[in-house]
C-alpha cells in the first residue's frame, strides 16, 4: 500500500527520502509528500500526483536541507488524492508530523473529540487525529484568557474529558517545553485508537529521533554508518544497508543516528537481532516472491481483514461507510442490477446470490458490455451496483452512467478512491485491497466478494429479512475468514504439485452449482489469462446437455462441492464425468468424509458458512492458475494481450 520512508543521519536526508519512495513506486499510489527538520522546525511539502511533482516542489537552494526526514506515498482509503490529504499531517502547532499506513478505524469519534478541544483540522484523513493526539500528549493545553497553567496530560481519558472544556470548545495547545517524550507521547497516542496501521513520528522539539510504531502494516529499520533509514518494504534500504530489524507487530521504534531501540507498547523492551537481506533489489520488490501475482494472493487474508475492518464492530449489522440510502428507499426497492466486467463481474455473480438469499430482492447481474447497449428495464426504484476494482473501466462506466440516466441510485464497489466511478456514484464502498500489480485480479476479487455480503447483509437487516441471531452468526463467520483463507494458502504445496501434474494439457473444465458456478467462472477465467490453456466453467447440471462430449479419458475437471443444499446433485455430475474417464478435482470443505469416496484428488479448505464458501474456494483455484503459468514459463504478471485497465470499449 503507502510507501512510508525515515531518515536520521548524518547526510542530508531529502534526496534519501525521494530515492527511497521512488524505489517503492511499484506498489501505486496518488499523492506524496515529505517533511524535513530545518533548522529546528518542521518544513513539509505534498502533493497530489507522482514524485515528479514532489521532486519540483522540493528542489531549489536550501529548501530543505535537514538530516532528519520522512517521506510518504499515500494510497488513499480515507479521503481524496488532494494536496491537503497528502502525508504528512501536523499538529496545530506545526511541531509534530506523522506520516501513516493502514486505517484508523475510530477516527471519527477521535476527530470530534479533539475538534470540540479546539485542534483544528486540515484534511479529511484519519491520520491526522494522531497528529493531534502526540501534540495533546506533549504539550497539554490551556483555556485562553483563564491564566490556568498548561496542562500536560498523563492519563488516557479522564484529564482531557473535562466536560467544561469541551463544551467551550475553547481549548488551545500551549506553547511550552514538552515534559514528555516523544515515544511516550506517540504511545499514549495510539493507545487510542484502533486498526491496522503503521506510523512514523517526527518532533521538532525532540529532533534527534524518530518514532514509528507498527501494528499491521510492514516497517522495517535499517541500520548504516551513523546513519538509520526506515521504510515499509525492504527495496527502498537496500541501497545502503542490508542489515534491517523487522519491527513486528505491537512493537515501537526509537530511531536515532546511531541505531534503533525496539520497545513493546506496553512497555517491554524487545532484544532484536538485525537480518541480513541477500534479496537483489527486484525480488524484493515483490517481498521475496517471484511475481506480483502470487504476492497478491498471499495479501488476501490482510486484504480480507482490513475490507471489513470498522465495518462489522457493532453486533447487529453493518456499518457502511460511504453507504447512505435512505431506510424508505431500501425498503420501496423493488430490484438490484449489477454490473461490472471479468474477475469483477465474477465477484457481482457472488453478490446475486447473497442478496436474494439474505436481502430477499431480486437480483440481475448483467455485463457491463451489454446492459450499456440493452434495453434494460432500470428505474428509480432500483439500486444499480457497479464493481470495479479501478474504478475506471470504459463499459463498466458506460452502463453506470445509462443505469443513472433511468433513474437508478447507482452504488460503486470499487478499490480506488477519487476513481472515476467512485466520483459518479450516489454511495460508495472500498474494498480496501490496496494496489494490484499483477493484470490478473486475485486480492481484489477476493474483497469485492466480501464487501457485497457486507452489502447484502446491510440490506437484509434493513429489510428485516434476517433475525438478529442470524446476522451475529454470519458476522462472526465472515470475521473468522481472514484465518481460514491464511490456512488454505498454507496448503500451497499441494496445489503446486496438482499443477506440476496437469501443467501440459491443453483443456480443463470447471464445474459447481449456485455460488459453486460463480467461482468456477472466476477458477477457469484466472486459469485461462495467465496459463493460456483452453478451460470452461458449466453449471454443473447443464455438462450433460453438451459439453460432455468434450470430456475424454484423463481430461480434468474442477468439481466445486461446497454448497449443501445441492451437493448430492453436484456428486451426480461428478460421476457422469468420471464414466467418461475424466479426472475429478473436487475443492471441499475439510468436514466433507464422502468426497473422497468419489475422487482421490480433494483440494480442501476449512468449513464455514455456504454463503461464504467462495471466499475460500477462490484460494486454491487461484494458486493452481499461477502455478500452471509459472510451470509453463508464462509472463504471469503482464499476460500476452492483456492489459490491467481497460478504459477503452
Ligand atoms: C481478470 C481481470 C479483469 C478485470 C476487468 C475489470 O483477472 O482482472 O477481468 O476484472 O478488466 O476491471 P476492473 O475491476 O478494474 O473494472
Amino acid at each position: 500500500m503507502c510507501g512510508i520512508m525515515g531518515y536520521v543521519g548524518h547526510r542530508s536526508a531529502l534526496p534519501i527520502l525521494l530515492d527511497g519512495l521512488r524505489r517503492l513506486e511499484y506498489r501505486g499510489y496518488d499523492s506524496a509528500g515529505v517533511a524535513v527538520l530545518n533548522d529546528g522546525h518542521i518544513e513539509v511539502r505534498k502533493t497530489a500526483g507522482k514524485l515528479a511533482q514532489l521532486t519540483e516542489i522540493t528542489s531549489g537552494p536550501g529548501l530543505l536541507h535537514g538530516t532528519v526526514g520522512i517521506g510518504h506515498t499515500r494510497w488513499a482509503t480515507h479521503g481524496l488524492p488532494t494536496d491537503a490529504n497528502a502525508h504528512p499531517h501536523s499538529d496545530c502547532g506545526g511541531r509534530v508530523v506523522v506520516i501513516h499506513n493502514g486505517i484508523i478505524e475510530n477516527f471519527l469519534p477521535l476527530k470530534e473529540e479533539l475538534q470540540a478541544r479546539g485542534h483544528t483540522f486540515r484534511s479529511d484523513t484519519d491520520t491526522e487525529v494522531i497528529a493531534h493526539l502526540i501534540e495533546e500528549e506533549l504539550y497539554g493545553h490551556e483555556q485562553p484568557g483563564t491564566g490556568e497553567p498548561p496542562r500536560p496530560l498523563r492519563g488516557l481519558g479522564a484529564e482531557r474529558g473535562n466536560a467544561e472544556t469541551r463544551r467551550s470548545g475553547s481549548l488551545r495547545i500551549t506553547n511550552h517545553e514538552s515534559q514528555v517524550t516523544l515515544e511516550e507521547a506517540v504511545r499514549r497516542a495510539v493507545q487510542q485508537t484502533r486498526g491496522a496501521y503503521a506510523i512514523v513520528v517526527l518532533c521538532s522539539d525532540q529532533p534527534d529521533r524518530i518514532v514509528a510504531v507498527r501494528q499491521i502494516s510492514p516497517l522495517i529499520i535499517g541500520l548504516g554508518k551513523g546513519e538509520t533509514i526506515l521504510a515499509s518494504d525492504i527495496p527502498a534500504l537496500l541501497s545502503h544497508t542490508r542489515d534491517v530489524l523487522v519491527i513486528e507487530d505491537g512493537e515501537m521504534a526509537v530511531m536515532t543516528a546511531s541505531g534503533a531501540t525496539v520497545e513493546r507498547l506496553d512497555g517491554a523492551t524487545v532484544a532484536k537481532q538485525p537480518l541480513r537481506i541477500t534479496w537483489d533489489a527486484e525480488m524484493a520488490e515483490k517481498g521475496g516472491y517471484p511475481h506480483f501475482m502470487l504476492k497478491e494472493i498471499h495479501e488476501q487474508p490482510r486484504a480480507l481483514q482490513e475490507t471489513m475492518m470498522g465495518r462489522l464492530d457493532a453486533p447487529g449489522a453493518p456499518e457502511l461507510d460511504g453507504v447512505s440510502y435512505s431506510p424508505e428507499f431500501v425498503r420501496g426497492l423493488r430490484k438490484l442490477w449489477i454490473t461490472a466486467c471479468g474477475t469483477a463481474y465474477h465477484a457481482g455473480l457472488v453478490g446475486r446470490w447473497v442478496v436474494e438469499h439474505w436481502a430477499k430482492i431480486p437480483v440481475e447481474p448483467e455485463l457491463a458490455s451489454e446492459l450499456r447497449y440493452r434495453d434494460a428495464l432500470i428505474d428509480p426504484q432500483t439500486l444499480t451496483v457497479a464493481i470495479s476494482q479501478s474504478g475506471e473501466t470504459a463499459d463498466t462506466l458506460a452502463a453506470a452512467r445509462e443505469a443513472r440516466k433511468r433513474g437508478t441510485r447507482l452504488a460503486a464497489i470499487t478499490n480506488v478512491v477519487g476513481s472515476t466511478l467512485s466520483r459518479e456514484a450516489d454511495d460508495v464502498l472500498y474494498v480496501r485491497a490496496g494496489p494490484e500489480i499483477a493484470v490478473a485480479s486475485s486480492k481484489a476479487y477476493i474483497t469485492m466478494l466480501v464487501a457485497l455480503q457486507m452489502l447484502a447483509l446491510d440490506l437484509a437487516v434493513r429489510r428485516g429479512t434476517v433475525t438478529p441471531p442470524r446476522v451475529a452468526h454470519i458476522i462472526q463467520a465472515m470475521k473468522a475468514l481472514p484465518g481460514k483463507a491464511q490456512e488454505v494458502l498454507q496448503r500451497e504445496s499441494e496445489v503446486a504439485s496438482l499443477a506440476a501434474r496437469l501443467a501440459d494439457r491443453e483443456h480443463m473444465f470447471f464445474i459447481g452449482r449456485g455460488l459453486d458456478y460463480a467461482v468456477a467462472q472466476e477458477g477457469s477465467l484466472k486459469l485461462k489469462e495467465i496459463s493460456y490453456l483452453h478451460s470452461e466453467a458449466l453449471a454443473a447440471g447443464e455438462l450433460k446437455h453438451g459439453t460432455l462430449a468434450l470430456v475424454t479419458p484423463g481430461v480434468p475437471v474442477f468439481a466445486l462441492v461446497t454448497q449443501r443444499h445441492v451437493y448430492e446433485k453436484t456428486l451426480s455430475n461428478i460421476q457422469e464425468v468420471k464414466a467418461r474417464g475424466g479426472l475429478v478435482i473436487a475443492v471441499a470443505y475439510d468436514r466433507d468424509t464422502e468426497i473422497t469416496k468419489h475422487t482421490e484428488v480433494v483440494l480442501r479448505i476449512p468449513d464455514t458458512l455456504d454463503d461464504l464458501a467462495p471466499v475460500l474456494a477462490i484460494i486454491p483455484l487461484q494458486l493452481f492458475a499461477y502455478y500452471v503459468a509459472r510451470e509453463r514459463g508464462n509472463d504471469i504478471d503482464q499476460p500476452r494481450n492483456l492489459a490491467k485497465s481497460v478504459t477503452v470499449e
